[in-house]
């Protein structure tokens, strides 16, 4: 049997972070709504970090309030720090994850730390979540390439996901956050880190900067992990990281997946909508492939009717 797919929608925060126009709450708890509809239960919600540093994300807490329960739905916030951490415990969050980047340049474009800053932060927060009882998760940014140092020693990367599991986190998110992994190199960090950690520690987040989140999902999807992060519209990309563009398209890959056989509980009709609340919340189109050929047989089937 093919094991269910859990796919994480993060388009509320890596989604709307870097996007110019402030989207008020109530939008953005529209947009939640449409992407509930659909069957998403998996939810990055916001992110508890310098309202200076991302404008976008200071409602975390009003967010937070507001977010409508139930026991099936997950909603975790991302924490660069303890003050954000503490934020987000306050909020009623029961998941958080850090972002820690694999090298020493991202890391200070994106928090302000040095590497060994970041590592002794993120450790401590992945601590302090296990001994209150939350989840802890670890993002590991820049995993395949830096803007800004080029390519990532894989060792590097198997050390900090060790460190992180050590200190607590209960996933490594290995994250392209500039898109600039493929397929093979994807497949080789996958093998090095399923063969330490097992393929249930990890999750994939792809950014589909060159068109190539969905081969990269694959690849790791053949080894065994069965959890994604996707973005409603490929919304999204990281303000500090130069050249990243949008994620990966929640509908491309629940279109993928489903196509492929695996179980993902998305209906994509009602993904179709929620990318058009998405496209209201920033005010220009949005959307994949997929939505895009929807769109066209739309399209053709009304002016077959009309004529
Ligand atoms: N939430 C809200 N405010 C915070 C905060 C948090 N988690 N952490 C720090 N601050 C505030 C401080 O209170 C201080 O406020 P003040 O200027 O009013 O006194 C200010 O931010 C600066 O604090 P400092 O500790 O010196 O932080 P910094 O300037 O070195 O910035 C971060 C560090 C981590 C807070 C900031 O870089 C940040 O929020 N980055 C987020 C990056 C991000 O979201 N990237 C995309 C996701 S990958
Ligand atoms: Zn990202």
């Amino acid at each position: 049997m093919i094991a269910p797919i859990t796919i994480n929608e993060v388009g509320l925060r890596d989604g709307l972070q870097n996007q110019p126009r402030l989207v008020p709450t109530a939008e953005k708890l529209a947009l939640l709504d449409a992407l509930r509809a659909a069957g998403l239960r998996h939810f990055e919600a916001t992110s508890f970090v310098s309202p200076k540093a991302v404008p976008q994300m200071a409602d975390a807490a009003a967010l937070y309030a507001a977010l409508p329960q139930d026991e099936a739905t997950e909603y975790a916030a991302l924490v660069p720090n303890r003050r954000g951490y503490d934020r987000a415990r306050a909020a009623g969050a029961r998941a958080v994850a850090v972002v820690l980047s694999c090298t020493e340049t991202m890391n200070q474009r994106n928090i302000n730390m040095t590497l060994a800053q970041a590592r002794r932060v993120s450790a401590e927060v992945m601590q302090q979540a296990r001994a209150d009882g939350l989840i802890g998760r670890a993002y590991l940014a820049v995993a395949f390439h830096c803007p800004f140092e080029g390519p990532v020693d894989p060792a590097v990367v198997r050390a900090l996901a060790a460190e992180m599991i050590g200190a607590g986190a209960r996933e490594i998110i290995i994250a392209d956050t500039s898109g600039a992994a493929d397929p093979l190199h994807v497949a080789r960090l996958f093998d090095l880190l399923i063969g330490e950690h097992g393929a249930a520690m990890l999750s994939g987040h792809f950014h589909d900067t060159k068109g190539l989140a969905l081969a990269n999902c694959f690849a790791a999807l053949e080894r065994g992990v069965t959890k994604f992060d996707a973005s409603i519209g490929g919304l999204g990309g990281c303000p500090f990281a130069p050249g990243a563009a949008g994620n990966l398209a929640t509908e491309d890959l629940v279109n993928m997946l489903e196509t492929a056989g695996y179980e993902t509980g998305i209906d994509l009709d009602g993904l179709a909508a929620a990318v058009t609340v998405a496209e209201g919340c920033v005010g220009r189109e949005l959307g994949g492939r997929w939505i895009a050929w929807r769109r066209s047989q739309a399209a053709r089937r009304q002016s077959r009717a009309a004529s």
